[in-house]
């Protein structure tokens, strides 16, 4: 009689081992037969539903879903938005025209800083909102200043390839795509007691890819300059802060 229940119950316990079993094999298999894509939505759907930020996501900048774990917060609707592998970063240009330093000043005071550039594709969604911004003030040519600075192993002109001359400053950007510089730059001017250009601004022309006070330089490209210019060359400042979604 002891013998027949526990043989019993020995029974049942094997029953139920192989029902969860055969349970959990099912879910694993329904996951399988949708796409990898479907799951990172579900696993995106299953976030948002935790995290409310009285934000609506995506304001139709394509910020959703692209690699950078999508459904982000935005960038407010008057800052350009730019989507890296690291994460949304938000670009707003200005006009002033002032020096390198006084331009950062400026960009802290909006708790952001002079940005980088990421990929070509940034810089020249840039250079057009800068064309924009010249056509709206009648200026033929002008540039922008960026948040980049150069190495101290690259002093002078021909030490370190172009792209590798220079490196970003805002503690977000990446990589040196973005460094798309002029032909023939950095070419590492020096004056007195400004020391060698240390820093990078972009050219922006209001019309065409070239412009007679600029030979050789092609709208959009970057150029090294003086951090301490800010009047001339080219008298037309503008100056682009980046920060993190706000
Ligand atoms: C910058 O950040 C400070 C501290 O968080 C905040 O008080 C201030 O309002 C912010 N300023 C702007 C322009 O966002
Ligand atoms: C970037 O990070 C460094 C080191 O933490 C810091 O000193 C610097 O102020 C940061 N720069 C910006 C623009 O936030």
């Amino acid at each position: 009689m002891k013998c027949l229940l526990l043989f019993l119950c020995f029974f049942c316990l094997i029953t139920v081992i192989t029902a969860i079993f055969e349970s959990e094999g099912g879910k694993r298999n329904q996951y399988s037969s949708s796409s990898s894509d479907e799951d990172s939505n579900y696993e995106r759907r299953k976030k948002k539903k935790h995290h409310h930020h009285g934000r609506p996501p995506g304001n139709g900048n394509g910020g959703e879903g692209n690699g950078n774990g999508g459904g982000g917060k935005a960038c407010p609707s008057d800052w350009m938005t730019f989507d890296r592998p690291q994460g949304r970063w938000c670009v707003k240009l200005f006009v002033g025209t002032m020096m390198n330093l006084a331009a950062e000043t400026r960009c802290r005071e909006m708790n952001a800083t002079l940005t980088g550039l990421q990929t070509d594709a940034e810089r020249l969604k840039l250079a057009e909102a800068g064309r924009t911004i010249m056509l709206q003030n009648n200026y033929g040519d002008a540039s922008i200043w960026l948040g980049a600075h150069r190495k101290g192993s690259c002093p002078s002109a021909q030490m370190c390839y172009p792209k590798e001359t220079f490196f970003w400053l805002d503690n977000h950007t990446t990589g040196n795509e973005g460094f798309g510089w002029a032909t023939g730059q950095p070419d590492a001017g020096t004056r007195g007691a400004w020391g060698v250009q240390s820093c990078a601004h972009q050219f922006i022309f209001s019309s065409g890819t070239t412009n007679p006070r600029w030979p050789g330089i092609i709208h959009g490209q970057l150029d090294d300059q003086y951090c301490q210019e800010g009047v001339v060359d080219p008298n037309i400042k503008m100056y682009a802060c980046g920060r993190k979604p706000f």
